[in-house]
Formats: structure tokens, C-alpha cells, sequence
């Protein structure tokens, strides 16, 4: 009986099998339960993947206890002090952080990419003018596999670098466009002159009447934020890109099923849905009920921006742009945002609530990032595009090394059928 496995018992047939343990750099090892329903004739069954691997991957390690995120090895911490979206950008799609050369060519490589097709414009003008960004973003970027034939062959590895890079680029343009159909604006073209967060800055908020400057103290937000909200192991939306691209999809209906996904409000889509509660909850006189219904299991309200599947800890995206939050307000002269005020507070008390402590619910990435945008001068409705628009990154990246794995096949999970035994079919006379 080797060590690096675990022998499963059968008690009713009293057969057993010894299945192998994998590995990995960090974290739990993985009992490899492939041959579990050939040899034992059982499914496994693990609603939510709560102690499912999908998979290995050399890109993100979450440690959920001690609230550590790595990407690509280094600390999240260490990353947003000192590097920027696009330097982690190249880290995820090709494992190592570039050299200043390289750097330069991928900065610029991504920036030769942020114009749209001509004809896309008219897709934008297709949507009703109080269509949801969210639902803008779902549209026009699953209809780019119509325009970019030359990069959806799968199995090009060339192929895939380009249609990562026209993503990236890309989903700036796109989320851009969808806010100034929203507002009623003339799109704005990108401009390579601009940083990557500072042209996103500029084609949302500049006119064609006047000049625009972009915030420095904004662009630096932004591209922080951004950092933060890059990849996550194999969360709903990267999992959603991952069976999508299982069957061979091109990557732009991948990644717009992933924007699907995170639109969630359990997901990607808490960002807004905290700010509507904050301004929902009102004073901070209101907090003890709001936190009332939040424990009240008759009651569907969740305290948004609280909890995680993973981390029974602080959340380290969420102390950073907590910390973040008072420096970026301040700078912006938005400090005295009453929000932020109650966000503070209703944090304090959550987390002195034996409720929220024996559950270990603590803030996550969602619970300030809303009040950083509203700073910036972002609607609410375009919180969860943000999100989108970094994690496209992690997206691509995970796509890409789903793509490349040796043994690649479908995603195909089995089930428990619970419903009626096997019948006959009842005339509509005898029924
Ligand atoms: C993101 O997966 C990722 O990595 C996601 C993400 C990423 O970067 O990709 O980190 C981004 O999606 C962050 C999460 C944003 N969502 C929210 O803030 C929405 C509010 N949070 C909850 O909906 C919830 O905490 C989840 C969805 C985040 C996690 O759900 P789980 O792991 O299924 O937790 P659970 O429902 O099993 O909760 C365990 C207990 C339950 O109580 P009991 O049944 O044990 O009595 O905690 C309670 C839950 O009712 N609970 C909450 C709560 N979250 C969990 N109670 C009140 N308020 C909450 N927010």
C-alpha cells in the first residue's frame, strides 16, 4: 500500500480500492478519483465543488485559511505595491514577470489592439438605451468570433496568443462603448498614447467638446484594482470558461460565458449589489436590523461583500483596497463619502457578531471596490464590467492553459437522478 494514496472501502460489498494522491506545489493534495466509478460503481457527489478540484493549474493559489493569494508564485501584496496590470498580465499568460523589453512589446502589442470593428458600432446601437452594460458585454463580445476568423483556430498556439491579446485589449473598448450607449454619449476611440487604465479612463469619460485629463491619481486606482481583480482559481466564471472551452468554443463565446457568470450577484456582480445595500441600509442607525436579516434564514438577504467559498480569513484583495479606499477618497476629496462611513461600520460590526465570526464571514474583494468607482466617478451598473474587464486576464490565461493540457477533454459531470422511476407512457384519454 503505497503512502501517496487512500485505500476506499466498500462496507456493503465490502470491496476496496486504493486510489493515488497528487500533489502540488501548495496546498491540499487530491485524491484522484477517476477510476472510482469503473472500480466501485459509485459517483462521487460534491454540489458546488466544495472539496472538488476541476482540475491543476500552475497560475493562482488561494490559501483560504491564512487569506494568502499568489499569482504566479508572488504575493498578492507584493504585486500590488509594486507592479502593474499589464506586468501581471504578462505574468499569468507566460508564467514569469517580463523583462523591461518585453514589457514594452506586450504594452504595446495590447494597445495595437483596442480598436473595434467599424461595424460593431451600429451592434451598440442595436441595445435599448437602459440596457444593463452587463448584458452589452454578454452580447458584443460573444459576436467578436464573427469578426476575427484568423485567430479561433484552438489548436494554433498562435491563434491563442492572439485572441488572448485581442481580448485584453479588447474589453476596455467594449466596456467603454457600452457605457456611453448607456449615457447617451459618442463612443470614443482608444488612444495609444494613454496607459491601459488611463485609456479606459479617457474613452468613458472624455467628450467631444472639450479637453479631457486623465486623474493620475485614478489611472493608479484603476490599474491597482485591476491587479486585484485578475484571476482566482477555478471560481464560477473561470470554471464557466473552462467547461465552454472543454468542447473546443472559440475563445470569444468562452470568455462571454464567463462574463455571464460573473454577473452573478454571489459572484462578480456583489460589487454593485453593495452599494445598492449601503444606500438601501441608509444610516448607520439601520445597521443592527439589516444585520438581523442577514442571520435570519427566513429571510433571503445576505450581507453582499461578505462571505467566500475559499477564504475563512480576511480576504487580502479586500485589506488592500480597504487601505486603498481611504487614500484614493481622500485624494479625490470624495472622503467624506457617508457610504464609506457606513461601510466601515458595518464591518466593525459584523465582524464583533458571534454570527459572522463561527462562520468566518469576513469582508471580500466586493465589499469597498464599489466605493472606489462611485470615487471615480463609475455608475454602479458599470462595477461588475470593471470586474470583468481584469478578469478577462485570468480568464484567457486559464483558458489558454486548459487548451494546452496534454490529456484536454470535455467537462462532463454525471449526476444523482432523484426523479420518478422508470414509467409508461399514460394516454391523454386515461389520465
Ligand atoms: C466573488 O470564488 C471566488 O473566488 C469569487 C471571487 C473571485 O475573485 O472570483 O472571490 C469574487 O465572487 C466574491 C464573493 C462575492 N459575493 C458576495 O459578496 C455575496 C454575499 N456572499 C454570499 O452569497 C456567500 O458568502 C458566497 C456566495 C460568497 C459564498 O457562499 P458559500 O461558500 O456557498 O457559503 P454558504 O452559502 O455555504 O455560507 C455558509 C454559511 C451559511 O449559513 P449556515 O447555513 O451555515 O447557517 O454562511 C452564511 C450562509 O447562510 N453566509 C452568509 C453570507 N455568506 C454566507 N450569511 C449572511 N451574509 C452573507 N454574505
Amino acid at each position: 500500500m503505497s503512502k501517496d494514496s487512500v485505500t476506499i472501502i466498500d462496507n456493503l460489498s465490502g470491496r476496496q480500492i486504493e486510489l493515488p494522491l497528487k500533489r502540488g506545489t501548495h496546498g491540499p493534495a487530491a485524491i484522484d478519483i477517476g477510476r472510482f466509478y469503473r472500480e466501485l460503481g459509485y459517483f462521487t457527489y460534491d454540489p458546488g465543488f466544495l472539496s472538488t478540484a476541476s482540475c491543476q493549474s500552475k497560475l493562482t493559489f488561494i490559501d483560504g485559511d491564512k487569506g494568502i493569494l499568489l499569482y504566479g508564485g508572488y504575493p498578492i501584496e507584493q504585486l500590488a505595491e509594486k507592479s502593474s496590470f499589464l506586468e501581471v498580465a504578462y505574468l499569468m499568460l507566460y508564467g514569469k514577470l517580463p523583462a523591461p523589453e518585453q514589457l514594452n512589446n506586450f504594452k504595446k502589442i495590447i494597445t495595437h489592439h483596442s480598436m473595434l470593428n467599424e461595424s460593431l458600432k451600429s451592434f451598440f446601437r442595436g441595445f435599448y438605451h437602459d440596457a444593463h452594460p452587463m448584458a452589452i458585454m454578454v452580447g458584443v463580445v460573444g459576436s467578436l468570433s464573427a469578426f476575427y476568423h484568423d485567430s479561433t483556430d484552438i489548436n494554433n498556439p498562435q491563434h491563442r496568443e492572439i485572441a488572448a491579446h485581442r481580448m485584453i485589449a479588447k474589453m476596455t473598448s467594449i466596456a467603454a462603448a457600452s457605457y456611453k450607449h448607456s449615457i447617451g454619449e459618442p463612443q470614443v476611440y482608444p488612444d495609444n498614447s494613454l496607459s491601459y487604465t488611463g485609456n479606459l479612463l479617457n474613452m468613458m469619460f472624455s467628450v467631444p467638446c472639450e479637453e479631457y485629463h486623465v486623474d493620475p491619481v485614478a489611472e493608479k486606482a484603476l490599474d491597482l484594482i485591476f491587479i486585484l481583480h485578475i484571476d482566482h482559481e477555478q471560481n464560477a466564471s473561470t470554471s464557466t470558461v473552462r467547461l465552454a472551452g472543454s468542447s473546443g468554443a472559440n475563445p470569444f463565446a468562452c470568455i462571454a460565458s464567463g462574463i455571464a457568470a460573473l454577473w452573478g450577484p454571489a459572484h462578480g456582480g456583489a460589487n454593485e449589489a453593495v452599494l445598492n445595500m449601503l444606500k438601501e441600509i441608509g444610516d448607520i442607525k439601520n445597521i443592527p436590523s439589516y444585520i438581523a436579516r442577514a442571520k435570519d434564514k427566513q429571510d433571503p438577504f445576505r450581507l453582499m461583500g461578505f462571505g467566500h467559498r475559499v477564504y475563512k480569513n480576511y480576504d487580502p484583495r479586500a485589506r488592500i483596497i480597504r487601505k486603498m479606499c481611504h487614500e484614493v477618497l481622500e485624494k479625490l476629496g470624495a472622503d467624506n463619502d457617508p457610504l464609506f462611513e457606513l461601510a466601515l461600520r458595518l464591518e466593525e460590526i459584523a465582524l464583533n457578531d458571534d454570527y459572522f465570526i463561527e462562520r468566518k464571514l469576513y469582508p471580500n474583494v466586493d465589499f469597498y471596490s464599489g466605493l472606489i468607482y462611485k470615487a471615480l466617478g463609475i455608475p454602479s451598473n458599470m462595477f461588475t464590467v470593471m470586474f470583468a474587464i481584469a478578469r478577462t486576464v485570468g480568464w484567457v490565461a486559464q483558458w489558454m492553459e486548459m487548451i494546452a493540457e496534454k490529456d484536454q477533454r470535455i467537462g462532463r459531470p454525471r449526476q444523482l437522478y432523484v426523479g420518478p422511476a422508470q414509467r409508461d407512457y399514460v394516454p391523454i384519454d386515461q389520465r
